[in-house]
């Protein structure tokens, strides 16, 4: 089975053509990946407008460019899939009734697959995991603890009560005068600073769960940096670093919670999303693992920020887990929780 995947709910377009190959190495056959960080540079964030229509410019070409470098054309795919939610609505717009037309246009089936569902399958596109997992999604727009028992089958376990991790650490980058996107410019950063000169407060110890905050450390660092008169680059660096650690022991101490709560008795913890490419948290969750006797499993850095290779999995994953096909007349979410799958 081959199916054409397309992915635009934020700020990349993207078309993959992916097999059901036993062997995860031989699965992605293309994963053309157009990105408009350039785009929206300037602005220090996505512009959503600007996004739709940088989409609309792109999408073609980015699929011709997919079906030609896996070798194939659009005769011989299997079925079209598309990202339609959570993501923002002009691009979500644009990939969903691009992807329908050419279901209609061919003859096709079409699978609606939601965007978190395809970070979270990412591990199992490029190594066996088996269910349940332990599972921490970490992206722009969402921060969530999980039990995954199957697919489509997911137990929250815990959420963000404010900011998402990655929405703190391009926000505090925006506050530090650094590059967007804000997260892989605060890991470069940090390199070079001293993780241990800034006190920042570890929140919600006192509260039962696994909830996580992150605005309390975003303010924190606010505050830091406006308590400097003339900020040096080192002083920025110092603070990249000082935030990186809290959040990173944060997130880490939140998954132990998040591990006692889990009842399926998971064998293996599960990191995706754009954060996850952050490698001071790899390491920390992979150090949390070791710890509990627990696999450790953490997609390639390229295919942990937006991809359509991603969403033609979760098709591939839905079809052979016996779900149908989706409805031509499917409605594109911008709002799509993962337990309303
Ligand atoms: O999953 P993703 O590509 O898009 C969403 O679905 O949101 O995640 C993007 C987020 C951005 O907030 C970005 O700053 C963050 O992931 N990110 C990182 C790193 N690379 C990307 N955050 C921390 N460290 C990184 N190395
Ligand atoms: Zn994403």
């Amino acid at each position: 089975m081959k199916v054409l995947g397309i992915e635009s709910s934020c700020d990349e377009t993207s078309a993959s053509v992916v097999c059901d190959g036993s062997e995860p190495n031989n699965r992605i056959l293309s994963n053309v990946i157009n990105s408009q960080i350039q785009l929206h540079a300037k602005y220090g964030g996505v512009i959503p407008e600007y996004a739709a229509r940088s989409h609309v410019d792109a999408i073609d070409r980015v699929i011709n460019a997919a079906l030609e470098k896996a070798n194939t054309t659009l005769n011989e795919i299997d079925a079209i899939a598309a990202t339609t939610g959570p993501g923002l609505i002009g691009g979500l717009l644009v990939g969903a009734v691009c992807a329908k037309t050419i279901a209609v246009v061919k003859n096709k089936p079409f699978m609606a697959i939601n965007h978190l569902e395809g970070h979270l399958l990412t591990s199992r596109l490029c190594y066996d995991v088996s269910f349940p997992f332990l599972l921490l999604l970490t992206s722009g727009g969402h921060f969530i603890f999980a039990e995954v028992l199957g697919i489509g089958n997911y137990r929250i376990l815990g959420e963000t009560l404010d900011d998402a991790a990655g929405e703190c650490f391009d926000k505090v980058a925006k506050m530090l005068g650094f590059e967007y996107p804000g997260g892989p410019a605060i890991q470069k950063y940090a390199e070079f600073g001293n993780p241990d000169r800034f006190q920042f407060t570890i929140p919600l110890q006192k509260r039962a769960g696994c909830d996580a905050s992150f605005s309390g450390i975003k303010t924190a660092a606010k505050l830091h940096i406006e308590s400097i008169k003339d900020i040096t680059d080192q002083d920025k660096c110092d603070i990249a670093a000082s935030f990186q650690k809290t959040v990173v022991k944060f997130i880490t101490k939140q998954i132990k919670k998040a591990y006692d709560m889990t009842t399926s008795n998971p064998k293996s913890v599960v990191v995706a999303g754009g954060v996850a490419a952050n490698l001071a948290l790899r390491e920390s969750l992979l150090a949390f693992s070791e710890k509990h006797n627990l696999q450790f499993f953490a997609p390639p850095l390229n295919l942990c920020s937006d991809n359509a290779a991603m969403i033609s999995w979760t098709a591939i994953e839905r079809i052979k887990a016996g779900y149908p096909f989706s409805d031509l007349n499917s409605k594109t979410r911008p709002r799509w929780p993962i337990t309303e799958i």
